[in-house]
């Protein structure tokens, strides 16, 4: 039998039902090891996302520790946006009751300390803002060049934003953070908002068989009701789990079709702009000839995206 090469990761959220669904997926994947879930605020606060961390992990069996993290964005100023997963982060539907209590551990220091214990081998799954990652940074680079990879569900990708018609929401709400991660100097893949496109959504019409499905069908339904309510309202009568995908592209190695290497420029000046990240692609001659750095990122852009609803159902069927 084929000895299974496992993904060591610790997958950084801002858990609301989307990352609910990333969680589940990674705990239910034999190809993952899940060193560790390092919480920062984003979607809701953080100890409402450290509560929400703990209710997809307990609801997919696993005892994974959590260590929270950032409060606020390193710039300290709030960026105000709203949880499409409603109040709770996860659906307002009463099933967040976790047992579990977090770290007293910070998560830098855990980070850090897990990367310096095994350099080159860590990947972490960048599911919100990434002011953890970027704090890391600050306190020791030299350990954070020793992450194997960063793989971040962030950016519009090559398509609109939604936190603003340029923007996405991770980026948005700490954009020198995602700035400091982009040019660390690690690998880092992209999946963008533009892979999160109406092939990998879920109807209502399947939304409601999960709701009589299994136990983890059940609980991805009921956290996710409020943002198929607020996806309705924007004309759309189905849900997207850009999370959930951006797990796939590590959890199913056939998943991904093509990346593209690209110079990524993330915007931090205040302004409409705020949050952009400008893709640059290697090797591609524009008009304007403009001077780019160095390519740091490899974004995702063609997957098996009508094989997602189907195949992430089937993990959450078993549980
Ligand atoms: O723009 C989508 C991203 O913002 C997802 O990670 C969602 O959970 C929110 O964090
Ligand atoms: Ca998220």
């Amino acid at each position: 039998m084929d000895i299974i090469k496992k993904h060591k990761i610790i997958i950084d959220t801002d858990t609301g039902g989307d990352d609910a669904a990333a969680l589940i997926l990674a705990v239910k994947s034999p190809n993952v090891d899940i060193l560790g879930v390092t919480v920062a605020a984003g979607n809701v606060s953080l100890d409402q996302a450290v509560k929400n961390a703990f209710s997809a992990l307990e609801a997919a069996g696993s005892s994974a520790k959590v260590y929270p993290g950032a409060v606020n964005p390193l710039s300290g100023e709030e960026r105000e946006t709203f949880s499409v997963y409603g109040n709770d982060g996860m659906g307002d539907a009463g099933i967040v009751n976790p047992k579990g209590k977090p770290q007293k551990e910070h998560a830098v220091d855990f980070i850090l300390r897990t990367v310096k214990a095994t350099p080159g081998e860590v990947e972490i799954v960048a599911l919100g803002p990434v002011t953890n990652i970027a704090l890391a940074i600050q306190k020791d680079r030299q350990t954070m060049l020793k992450v194997k990879r960063i793989l971040s569900m962030g950016t519009a990708g090559f398509g609109p934003g939604n936190a603003t018609p340029v923007a996405e929401f991770n980026v948005y709400k700490d954009a020198p953070a995602y700035k400091m991660m982009l040019e660390l100097g690690v690998p880092v893949t992209v999946l963008g908002l533009d892979m999160d496109d109406e092939p990998t959504w879920t109807s209502e019409r399947m939304w409601k068989k999960m709701l009589k499905g299994s136990p983890l069908q059940v609980f991805i339904a009921k956290a996710t009701g409020k943002l198929l309510e607020f996806k309705q309202g924007n004309g759309i009568n189905a849900l997207d789990l850009p999370d959930a995908v951006a797990m796939a592209t590590l959890v199913w190695p056939d998943f991904v079709q093509e990346t593209v290497r690209c110079y990524g420029s993330c915007i931090t000046e205040p302004g409409e702009t705020y949050g952009m990240v400008i893709f640059y692609k290697e090797g591609f001659t524009y008009d304007s000839m403009p001077k780019i750095g160095t390519c740091n990122v490899s974004v995702v852009t063609k997957a098996k995206k009508r094989e997602f609803v189907k195949r992430l159902n089937e993990v959450l069927a078993q549980g």
